[in-house]
């Protein structure tokens, strides 16, 4: 749990409140840790895209709790300012007793300060239940990797009026619950900032548009280590920032660019 060096939850929601961007990355081990924390990463996501970028599965649903907890050990142990959160993967919520329990875990065992859930609906009652665990809770809407069978693919999501419209309802229904914080993946822009406008915990958008609260990137796409057709709503900030720049630097490049808002570009955006 968050101790007085690191930033707290109440912290982050206040960035918004202040208009302050947050920059999010993620990581899954300690050197690349160090990096994050030298380049001033606000939020630092154990994220379950460990499954594709370290464990080459070609989506996130192989991932378990056990390979969660371990990761996010690593990264504990090297964290120092930044806030952590976990995601919970797939299956480690289906009733609200594994939940709690994995919930605990993560906390407990994988240090964290923060666990992410994906959707709404069904996963409310466990939202709540953790939230009244004293754990806090990030949400995920629009494009849910770890429902990507039922979506049918890594499509745009909430392009359609009524889409659009339950995701604005399930933003508030995930801040209601008591989350304090909620990821956006692959949403139209202008979604982006209707939900950033219809609640007060801060949105950390990828592919959502420039309007949400903060930023996120797979830390592989911002360093171009990501084989094959980078996402469109990433950038390589190590090539871009040409020979001789390290690692350190191309994340500074990126905090800079979420905080200064030169970071998302239009041509990172979905209509
Ligand atoms: O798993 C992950 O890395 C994520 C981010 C892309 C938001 O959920």
């Amino acid at each position: 749990m968050n101790n007085p060096q690191t930033l707290s939850v109440e912290a982050v929601v206040e960035m918004k409140q202040n208009g302050e961007k947050i920059a999010v990355l993620t990581a899954y081990d300690a050197s690349m840790t160090r990096h994050l924390e030298a380049a001033g990463v606000d939020v630092i996501l154990v994220g379950d895209s460990l499954g594709m970028v370290v464990q080459g599965h070609d989506s996130t649903l192989p991932v378990t709790i056990d390979d969660m907890i371990y990761h996010c050990r690593l990264v504990a142990r090297a964290r120092e300012h930044a806030l952590l959160a976990v995601d919970m993967p797939y299956h480690s919520y289906s009733t609200v007793e594994t939940a709690l329990a994995n919930a605990r875990r993560l906390i407990t065992e994988g240090g964290a300060d923060m666990v992410k859930l994906e959707g709404a609906d069904t996963v409310l009652e466990a939202i709540r239940a953790i939230v009244a665990e004293g754990i806090p809770v990030c949400g995920h809407l629009g494009l849910l990797p770890q429902s990507i069978e039922e979506l049918g693919g890594y499509k745009v999501q909430g392009r359609e009026q009524a889409a659009a419209d339950k995701m604005v309802a399930d933003a508030q229904a995930l801040q209601a619950a008591g989350a304090r914080m909620m990821v956006l993946e692959c949403i139209p822009s202008t979604l982006g900032r209707r939900i950033s406008e219809a609640v007060t915990i801060p949105t950390i958008g990828i592919g959502a548009g420039p309007d949400c609260d903060g930023q996120v990137l797979v830390l592989y796409d911002l360093l171009g280590l990501t084989p094959g057709k980078r996402p469109k709503f990433s950038k390589d900030f190590l090539t871009e920032m040409g020979k001789g720049k390290g690692i350190t630097e191309a994340v500074r490049a990126y905090v800079e660019a979420v905080k200064n808002g030169t970071f998302p570009a239009p041509e990172h955006g979905f209509q």
